[in-house]
């Protein structure tokens, strides 16, 4: 009996099957590595990127689901398991010791990148082999992508709000150093030891005060 309700012959739907388990593969680590970007983000725009990256895996979680599912239509196994898809993806891994926030976007985006490569070549196959629904579906999945590198991952509108919080900050910079001045002539040390803590963590965002002022 077939084990398929698929009208395609037996060769196109293992060579569609065959493309669908690469873009499962791919999938399923650029879900981890949207969790460990959302997991790991730093800096200014932490607000506005913690939650998306979350959205994006989510996202990503339900595509993984529909392509998983499409290859048991057609006939054939999902496959997806983590040390699989440590064997097989196509993705370049994620650096986990990454913090930056705009640091995160630009990986992020060379990585659904490199999915949406992966995505428009299984969509080949299929339109190749009359395949409408799994031709329909990994449209569906190829637009959106588009649609965030368009308007959320290379927004223009992000790196100038990233440039006005840097600045907003070097201000602030100063007026924490004078604080701590005074603090000092005081002899408050839990005042100094709060201040002092504040400076450090600015220090550390000095990379992207550098990087978005002086660029
Ligand atoms: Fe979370």
């Amino acid at each position: 009996m077939k084990n398929t309700p698929s009208h395609l012959p037996e060769k196109a739907r293992k060579s569609i099957c065959e493309a669908l388990r690469a873009v499962l593969v791919d999938g399923l680590d650029l879900y981890t590595q949207l969790k460990v970007a959302h997991w790991n983000i730093k800096g200014p725009q932490f607000a506005a990127l913690h939650p998306l990256f979350d959205q994006f895996a989510t996202d990503q979680a339900a595509n993984n689901d529909e392509v998983a599912e499409r290859i048991l239509t057609l006939g054939y196994l999902a496959v997806g398991t983590a040390r699989h898809v440590a064997r097989k993806s196509r993705l370049p891994d994620y650096p986990q010791d990454v913090t930056k926030d705009l640091d995160h976007v630009a990986l992020l985006a060379e990585r659904i990148g490199a999915h949406l490569e992966g995505l428009r070549a299984a969509r080949d196959v299929a339109k190749r082999l009359d395949d409408e629904d799994t031709f329909d579906l990994l449209t569906g999945m190829v637009e959106a992508f588009e649609k965030i590198c368009a308007e959320r991952l290379t927004d223009e509108d992000l790196v100038r709000r990233c440039k006005i919080d840097a600045v907003v900050r070097l201000a602030d910079l100063d007026g924490v150093h004078a604080a701590r001045e005074v603090a000092l002539q005081q002899k408050d040390d839990d005042t100094v030891s709060v201040l002092t803590d504040i400076v450090t963590e600015f220090e550390k965002h000095a990379w992207f005060l550098h990087a978005t002022l002086g660029g």
